[in-house]
């Protein structure tokens, strides 16, 4: 694996404001500015045991194949969450979402983190397709929560893939992870397969039960007397090793580990 790899290609579109690279052309979804100006973690994820422990359990699967990645992309890095797990094992890190405020939250929650660790992190407001990055720039890509939610057609998801293939090296590793239901993951697997990826492992996480105890959790009274159990993500880890015995169709997660060849 490179080290010091040359990542980035800007052109004159991009400039370095407050640390953060960002295109003035490229045209962004503006829902998701929309939500992070509003409100820093719109999906309230730090306060939800079943989001934590996804992030936990989705790096347990990256490291299986990127046990410390040189040049990490993290794709819709949000503010942060993730990234700063990230950072504790990888020497540079690229931390990108479509949204500024969010990048700009990621920043300041992560940086004290990178240094921490030891880990150099660049920002981007940017997205795939229209990556602002050389060919084979990335030895390990994230892209979590993830294709379904950012691209309506199967021609955009497919665009958004082949340039994220571009931007890995050969023998690199992307993992993808998607919110959806049961009845719906051949599909996301067929539209993997579909890209020049060459999908390594598939794995679900067992987070409905999860889900159902927080919409109950929500609906019962004395609701802030149960925050710290919808907060836990030890109990969420049981559920999920719990939903693992009825298979898939406790999932609302999948995860897709794929190689580029
Ligand atoms: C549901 S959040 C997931 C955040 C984080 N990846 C995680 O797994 O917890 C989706 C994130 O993707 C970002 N996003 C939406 N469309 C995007 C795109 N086309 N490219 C990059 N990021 C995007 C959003 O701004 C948001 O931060």
């Amino acid at each position: 694996m490179p080290q010091n790899y040359p990542a980035t290609s800007l052109s004159d579109n991009f400039l370095l404001t407050g640390g953060i690279y960002h295109s003035q052309n490229q045209a962004y979804n503006d829902w998701f500015e929309k939500q992070y100006s509003r409100n820093e973690e719109p999906w309230n994820y730090s306060h939800r045991g079943g989001e934590i422990f996804r992030h936990k359990f989705t790096i347990q699967q990256l490291r299986e194949f990127c046990p410390h990645p040189c040049a990490l992309l993290e794709l819709g890095c949000g503010s942060g969450l993730m990234t700063a797990k990230l950072a504790s094992f990888t020497s540079k890190l690229y931390a990108a979402d479509v949204s500024l405020s969010a990048v700009k939250a990621c920043k300041q929650k992560c940086d004290p983190v990178a240094r921490k660790h030891n880990c150099e992190i660049e920002y981007y407001v940017t997205t795939t397709p229209g990556l602002p990055f050389n060919d084979g720039s990335f030895d390990t890509v994230t892209l979590c929560d993830g294709l379904l939610g950012w691209w309506f057609t199967e021609e955009q998801k497919q665009a958004a893939l082949k340039d994220t293939y571009r931007a890995l090296q050969k023998g690199g590793y992307i993992i993808l992870t998607d919110y959806t239901t049961a009845d719906h993951f051949a599909d996301y697997i067929k539209l993997v397969n579909q890209s020049a990826f060459k999908i390594v492992k598939i794995t679900y996480l067992h987070d409905r039960p999860w889900y159902l105890l927080e919409s109950l959790a929500k609906k019962l009274p004395f609701k802030s007397l149960l925050k710290p159990i919808v907060a836990s993500p030890h109990l969420a880890k049981l559920l999920h090793y719990s939903g693992r015995i009825i298979g898939p169709t406790s999932s609302r997660h999948i995860i897709i580990v794929a190689r580029k060849e």
